[in-house]
């Protein structure tokens, strides 16, 4: 019976899909597709994927995604990682459009943010295709592999496009704290389901596609046995310098400590994705180099250098960036998680020089990409002096699966309920009434 339903819910979309988009009867031009009819085709969309939905995801762990799916390049077993992309990839696309709907409706109106959603939908129906297609079908491999390349690159810019979408409703409809507060929930996990989505999908198409990288013949897809952590700040490091450089007339110097607590004197290595750590500590260099360059402006020849502290324990495997960059206030740190909250000037998206900051995306991306696999990102910072920005990876790969949102009750609870009334006294401001908001939904 459930497979009957899903079959229905497969097929009838498609069907009104193609009476709406595609001549008929030797070029005709296609049926018009009345307002009920539309009104179905949407409901049934929304069915199947309410459907896809209760399937749940299959997190990986970073050690299986190693051994057991892909397991190395010469043994890795092609079919075996499309029979579980093919499923695995819609459920997730599919959790995160439930979730797009859940959010205001003058929010998800703003061109940008529908922009993103036709991207989801369509890579949703192109990866539904192989639903069926038995994976010793000749073609159905290249194919997947292409319709996977395609897929990423149609994603491309999703982060930058979402990101543009809640700049134009924030100017149009102004600040409310509780819609705020939704988004940020809503973005922490729309991100992640997308980090999630690239690392899948990387992993395919470096394993079987033609993406390989000589550079790196140990790599197993994005994933590095023995990541060099130290080598990976370094790196970040010396990115990072050449951006600020471009900026300023200086940028502060690094000096790297390692704490080898399992084995002593060893290099600390980890099972990692390279491209990941870097992405976090790239995004905390350009942090400090710029809070350390405007905090010594009128010593520029003697700046205070940046100190990263590598340490690995039986549990965590922890990297400290510290800066004397003149630190946050306490009030503010929450604050800096916050998408699009940012002290510089937005940069403009037609400059062709890479930003080093002012999106406001840095630290709340950095720590999406921490969480991911169970690590966490934080700041301690001491006004007037400086701040130090923790990140805490697990030692253990066995550990480190992936931490995905799951589209359930609780989660749409969270978008329906109304912000509650302040239950600690505040001497700076009046208790918050929270019938006020709940009128403006
Ligand atoms: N080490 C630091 N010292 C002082 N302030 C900091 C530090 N790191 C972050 N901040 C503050 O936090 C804000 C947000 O940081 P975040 O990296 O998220 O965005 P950004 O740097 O402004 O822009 P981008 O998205 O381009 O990185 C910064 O604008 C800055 O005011
Ligand atoms: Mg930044």
């Amino acid at each position: 019976m459930a497979n009957r339903f899903r079959h229905i819910l497969l097929i009838l979309p498609r069907v009104l899909v193609k009476l709406q988009f595609e001549p008929v009867c030797g070029g005709q031009t296609s049926l018009p597709v009345t307002f009920p009819f539309c009104g179905l085709l949407e409901s049934l969309q929304t069915s199947f994927l309410h459907f896809l939905c209760l399937s749940t995801h299959v997190p990986l762990r970073v050690c299986p995604l190693v051994c057991v799916c892909f397991p190395g390049r010469d043994n890795a077993c092609e079919k075996t990682s499309y029979m579980f992309l093919r499923k695995e990839l819609p459920v997730r696309l599919a959790n995160t459009m439930r979730e797009v709907n859940l959010l205001p409706d003058r929010l998800v109106s703003q061109p940008s943010v529908k922009l993103v959603q036709k991207w989801y939908m369509q890579s949703f129906w192109e990866l539904l295709d192989y639903e069926n297609k038995s994976p010793d079908d000749p073609h159905a491999l290249n194919d997947f592999l292409e319709v996977l390349i395609e897929v990423r690159n149609r994603h491309n810019d999703v982060v930058p496009t979402m990101a543009q979408g809640v700049i134009e409703y924030k100017e149009k409809f102004g600040f409310d704290p509780f819609v705020s507060s939704n988004i940020q929930y809503f973005l922490d996990r729309f991100y992640t389901n997308r980090i999630s989505f690239r690392m899948l999908i990387n992993q395919h198409t470096l394993l079987f596609g033609n993406d390989t990288n000589p550079a790196h013949p140990k790599h197993i897809g994005s994933i590095d046995p023995a990541c060099c952590v130290s080598d990976v700040v370094t790196d970040a490091y010396e990115t990072a310098k050449m951006l600020c450089e471009q900026y300023y007339p200086a940028a502060p110097e690094l000096k790297i400590e390692e704490f080898n607590a399992k084995a002593p004197k060893k290099p600390i290595q980890a099972v990692y994705v390279p491209s990941h750590l870097f992405h976090m500590l790239f995004e905390l260099f350009k942090n400090a180099m710029r809070a350390t360059v405007e905090h010594h402006e009128d010593d520029k020849d003697d700046l205070p250098p940046i100190k990263a502290k590598v340490t690995l324990g039986m549990e965590d495997l922890s990297i400290k960036i510290s800066d004397r960059g003149g630190g946050v206030p306490l009030r503010k740190i929450d604050r800096l998680f916050n998408y699009t909250y940012s002290t510089a000037p937005t940069p403009s998206l037609d400059s062709k020089r890479v930003p080093l900051a002012g999106f406001g995306h840095g630290l709340p991306i950095s720590r999406l990409y921490a969480r991911y696999f169970q690590g966490d990102l934080k700041l301690y910072s001491m006004e007037g002096v400086g701040t130090d920005a923790v990140i805490y990876l697990k030692a253990l790969s066995s550990e480190s699966f992936e931490r995905l949102p799951v589209f359930n009750k609780s989660a749409w609870r969270h978008y329906q309920g109304g912000p509650e009334a302040d239950d600690w006294s505040n001497p700076s401001k009046e208790p918050r009434d929270a019938s006020t908001y709940k009128e403006k939904r």
